[in-house]
């Protein structure tokens, strides 16, 4: 019945998502802003800005428009420098066989990540070439929780919405992908993925999501 994969990229296929909370806590330690993993769990899938918009919320004081530019900037540079040390190793574990599986089943996988880093983080997995399809961050007008991503990875590798299959670490992500018509499948933290069809430890047995193809 499924004849497409789209995976999240952080927290999915590499454990960036931790990057991610780095970088924003040493942002806001910096900047006296109390931050922790629980309100973390919120930014996970969320674009730059509106992560930084939500770690605001904590503090009184009122910041312009180029003042959130520039601490935007910030945590990118602190999370380049993270992430510059990304090797195949980090790959967690049963990604590589699940790909490996999916294409000899002629199964076609895609990449749905909001990072403007996505391309950078999969190059340094030694993954670039491994998706049939990875999505222009720059091209979407709507982060998750729209489905709009998704959906445009879908026709990236020309199967439609209720054939593919969605994985995902984030709240809003799982929000998308059941409002792209998908069956989404949530790895991680289960309270964040409660409104997946299906939760998942994580990807360390390939063939809990072979089987349901
Ligand atoms: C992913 C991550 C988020 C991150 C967003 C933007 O969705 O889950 O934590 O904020 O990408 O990433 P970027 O690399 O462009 O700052
Ligand atoms: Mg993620």
């Amino acid at each position: 019945k499924y004849k497409g994969i789209i995976f999240d990229l952080d927290g999915v296929i590499t454990d960036t998502a931790e990057y991610h909370y780095l970088a924003w806590k040493k942002l806001a330690d910096e900047l006296n802003i109390y931050f922790d993993r629980k309100i973390n769990e919120n930014l996970k899938g969320v674009s730059r800005l509106e992560s930084l918009e939500i770690i605001l919320k904590n503090s009184d004081k009122v910041f312009s428009d180029e003042e959130k530019h520039y601490l935007a900037d910030k945590k990118n540079d602190y999370y380049k420098e993270m992430i510059k040390k990304i090797t195949p190793q980090d790959i967690l574990p049963g990604v590589c066989d699940l790909i490996n599986n999916l294409k000899e089943r002629e199964i076609k996988i895609a990449v749905a990540s909001v990072s403007k880093n996505a391309k950078t983080v999969l190059d340094n997995l030694g993954l670039l070439d491994s998706f049939d399809y990875i999505v222009d961050a720059e091209k979407i007008k709507n982060g998750k929780p729209d489905p709009e991503i998704f959906l445009n990875a879908a026709d990236g590798i020309k199967v439609e919405p209720c054939c593919c299959i969605g994985i995902e670490d984030s709240k809003a992500g799982i929000e998308a992908i059941n409002r792209a018509g998908m069956l989404s499948v949530g790895v991680g933290n289960p309270e964040t993925v409660e409104e997946a069809d299906i939760i998942l430890k994580d990807l360390s047995n390939p063939s809990d999501l072979l089987n349901l193809i």
